[in-house]
Parts: C-alpha cells; structure tokens; sequence
C-alpha cells in the first residue's frame, strides 16, 4: 500500500519552490519588468532575480529527482474521472512549466550577456529586453506558470473545502502511515 502523504522532504521543497515561484511572479510582474533598463536599481533588481530564479530550477530538478526516489501516496481523488486526469495533467504542467520558465530565463540572461554585466560590472545592459526571442518566451511561460497555480490553488481548496478529504495534510510535515 502506498503512504497516505509525501515525506517531509517533498513538503519542505513543495513550499519553499511555491514561495520562491509566487515572491518571483509577483516581483518579476510588478518591479523588474516595469523598471526601465536606465534605472540604477534595475542591476539590483536583476541580481536578485536570477539568483532566485536559478534557486527555483536547482530546487525544481532536487524535487523531481526525490519524487523519483520514494514513494509517493496514490493521487488524489474527486469521484470524477475527468477532474482526476486534469489533476494529474496539472502537477506534470506546474513541473514543466517551472522548468521551461527558468530556462527561458536563463537563455536571456545568456544572449543578452546579463551574467557578465550584472555580477561582473562589465559592460552596461541593453535599452530593453524584447529584442532577444527568450523575452518572448519568459513572458508567455511565466503567465502560463501564474495561470496554472492559480488553477492549482482552486483544485487544493476543493478538495479541502468541498470534497472534506483534508487534503492539506497529504503535503504538511508528519509521520507517514502505510
Ligand atoms: C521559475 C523561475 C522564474 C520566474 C517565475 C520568473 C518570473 C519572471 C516574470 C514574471 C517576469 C516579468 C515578465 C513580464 O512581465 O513580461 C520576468 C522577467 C525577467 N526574468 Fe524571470 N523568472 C524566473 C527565472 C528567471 C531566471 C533564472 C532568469 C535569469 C537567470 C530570469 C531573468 C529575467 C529577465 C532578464 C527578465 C526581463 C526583465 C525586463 O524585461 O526588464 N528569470 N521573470
């Protein structure tokens, strides 16, 4: 039988990643993007970012591999088959979309020769980003990443709140019973 929750490892990574991925939305959304590449503070701004961000696709991958490793509780269930698989497709697309938006971050920081000019002090940035095609890319997956949480967050409270399994306690710290 399997455990009826995820070892305390998975629930120390599952929050920390989800607290770096929503204190990254939120700052990337409303500080970074909206700082003109002129301003000072953007060197700062953008340090910080890519620290975090480079955190969140080392987390990410540390994550998926101790997924691997153990043993998983079955998956959560609704008494409907439809919303079961979209459950199940959810958590592969939060994955994947975690991994693709710090990639295509990364594929920026690169072209646009961000990791010599922000923690070197070599050279100045570009007047802005949109000229390198991973701008693009970062912009669409990390609103595609917004979306899909938000969508997650909705599955977590039904399941608590309307179908009562108490899911909350499966990704909380605690002894696991078979
Ligand atoms: C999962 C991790 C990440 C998340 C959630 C995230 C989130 C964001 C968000 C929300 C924006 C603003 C997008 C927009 O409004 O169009 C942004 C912009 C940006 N991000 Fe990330 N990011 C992540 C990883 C990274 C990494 C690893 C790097 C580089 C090493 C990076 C570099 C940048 C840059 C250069 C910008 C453009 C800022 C501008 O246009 O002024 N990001 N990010």
């Amino acid at each position: 039988m399997n455990p009826s929750k995820y070892n305390n490892i998975q629930v120390a990574l599952h929050w920390v990643v989800a607290l770096l991925v929503l204190f990254m939305l939120v700052m990337g959304t409303f500080v970074l993007a909206q700082t003109p590449n002129s301003d000072p503070s953007k060197l700062t701004a953008l340090r910080g970012h890519m620290v975090f961000g480079s955190v969140i696709l080392l987390l990410t991958l540390l994550r998926l591999v101790w997924r691997r490793k153990s043993v998983q509780p079955d998956h959560a269930e609704t008494g409907n088959a439809l919303l079961d698989k979209l459950g199940v497709a959810a958590h592969y697309g939060l994955n994947l979309l975690t991994l693709l938006a710090a990639a295509s971050g990364i594929g920026l920081a690169l072209q646009a020769g961000l990791p010599r000019i922000v923690f070197g002090g070599q050279g100045i940035l570009p007047s802005d980003f949109w000229a390198f095609t991973p701008r693009i890319a970062h912009g669409i997956l990390t609103k595609l990443l917004a979306a899909l949480i938000a969508l997650h967050v909705v599955g977590a409270l039904y399941h608590q709140f309307i179908i009562k399994d108490r899911l909350f306690g499966r990704i909380w710290f605690g002894k696991r019973d078979m």
